[in-house]
């Protein structure tokens, strides 16, 4: 099965980056397909610490080559920093290694401060996004006026990127925000496109051809199923497709190549979530400050990309289920195990009751999560430290009754359990 694709089945922050750490070293190709900065993937190696936000996290491992699809959007700054910081750790980051799609579109100052003003003007009834730039820069694409990879390689490159700057100042200017002095955005932003260029390459025969030879592509998702911009907790979602059938149209790869695709969906023991939006399950007081941690550890629930406390609750056995049909999860990887350790029991919502009703599907998609009450089963947790255990066998009996559950719910078998941030903290059934 050469293709393998990793979506978070929640609201992102399942804990991908060390998912797909793990998987890369059995891949020839990783590959990101959907989002931009907002993304954060933390991968641990020894005492170094990897946040990378867009290029695809499996390109740690010497042997890969590393592909930005179609679908993503990136903020050159960001990429160029990210380049540096990996060098500078002694990781390669090559034209030969690194290959950017020209259809991949560019985030621009103007975006981020189109995300910022917006969001601002939406008053009450904001989003809460990462102020990336997300969403302008996919409206841009949507609109088809855009810049793109393929863009920078042009040479009126600049010209067109002063008009960007000047037409969103129009519009910056209508919503009452501070405008772009356009020449000194422009100026700073070319200093990062320019060294770009070379890493611009055609990504969808190439993946197509590696796919054809046996070898293995990573498709990496970045942010979660529920955050989807078709299938998620609308308007509270990111802007792009984050579902695993979004990795062909964001690589440029056709349907029959997913015929045998393990399709592996992260799922963290416990549920989070930031930014706004519903939340059934969700737990306040003392309870979340115990799932989120104090923000000591780099694990804890604080976000990678702003570092905003994460909202958290229970696990959701309805939303996991919505998951695993609008993936086609052939498999599910847990997260965060270890977490759970200590808590006297653990609730799992199993079904919501609505308007007199008990429901234990949900027919019409997230969108109206709101009327929902969870409805919870308790099961008994368990007080062993679990951080040194890699295999079924030894994990504690109530341990094994919560994954069994979860697989119940899910109608779809565990594969992989993690109980902690290092590299070895894992173990396959
Ligand atoms: P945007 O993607 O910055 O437009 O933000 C839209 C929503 O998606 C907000 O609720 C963000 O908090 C959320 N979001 C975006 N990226 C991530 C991520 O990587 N992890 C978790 N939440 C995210």
């Amino acid at each position: 099965m050469p293709l393998m694709i990793v979506v978070g089945a929640q609201w992102g922050d399942e804990g991908k980056g060390r998912i797909v750490d793990y998987l890369a070293a059995r891949a020839d190709v990783v590959a990101r397909y959907n989002g931009g900065d907002n993304a954060g993937h933390t991968v641990t190696i020894g005492d170094r610490i990897f946040r990378l936000h867009l290029i695809p996290s499996g390109i740690v491992h010497p042997h890969t080559v590393a592909v930005m699809g179609n679908g993503m959007v990136v903020f050159p700054p960001t990429l160029t920093e990210e380049m540096t910081s990996l060098r500078s750790a002694g990781v390669a980051i090559a034209p030969s290694r690194l290959h950017i799609s020209p259809g991949a579109h560019l985030i621009t100052p103007a975006h981020r401060a189109l995300d910022r003003a917006m969001e601002t003007a939406r008053r009450g009834k904001a989003i809460g996004t990462t102020g990336r730039g997300i969403g302008p820069a996919y409206m841009d694409k949507a609109a088809r006026r855009g810049l793109r990879m393929a863009d920078v390689l042009v040479p009126d490159f600049g010209e067109r990127l002063r008009a960007h700057l000047q037409e969103a100042n129009r519009t910056l200017h209508l919503l009452g925000a501070p405008e772009l002095d356009v020449e000194a955005e422009a100026q700073a932003y070319l200093e990062h496109t320019s060294p770009l260029g070379v890493y611009v390459r055609e990504v969808s025969a190439e993946l197509s051809q590696a796919l054809q030879r046996g070898q293995m592509v990573l498709a990496e998702g970045a942010q979660g199923t529920l955050l989807d911009l078709d299938h998620g907790t609308y308007p509270f979602v990111t802007s792009s497709s984050t579902v695993a059938p979004a990795a062909l149209t964001g690589l440029g790869l056709g349907l029959s190549v997913s015929r045998d695709a393990r399709v592996i969906g992260v799922v963290k023991a416990f549920l989070t979530r930031v930014g706004a939006g519903p939340f059934p399950t969700e737990v306040e007081g003392e309870m979340a400050e115990r799932l989120r941690g104090s923000g000591a550890n780099p694990w804890d629930e604080f976000g990678t990309t702003t570092g905003r406390p994460r909202r958290v609750g229970w696990l959701d056995g309805i939303l996991l289920r919505y998951a695993v049909r609008v993936n086609g999860l052939t498999e599910l990887i847990i997260t965060k195990l270890d977490i759970l350790s200590g808590l006297e029991t653990i609730k799992i919502c199993t079904a919501y009751a609505v308007h007199n009703a008990t429901i234990y599907d949900l027919p019409g998609g997230p969108d109206d999560l709101t009327a929902c009450t969870p409805l919870y089963e308790e099961l008994p947790g368990w007080q062993e430290d679990i951080t040194h255990v890699r295999r079924w066998s030894d994990l504690p009996k109530n341990a094994q009754r919560y994954l069994e559950r979860i697989a119940s719910l899910a109608e779809t078998p565990i594969r992989m359990v993690s109980l902690g941030p290092e590299r070895e903290q894992i173990f396959e059934l």
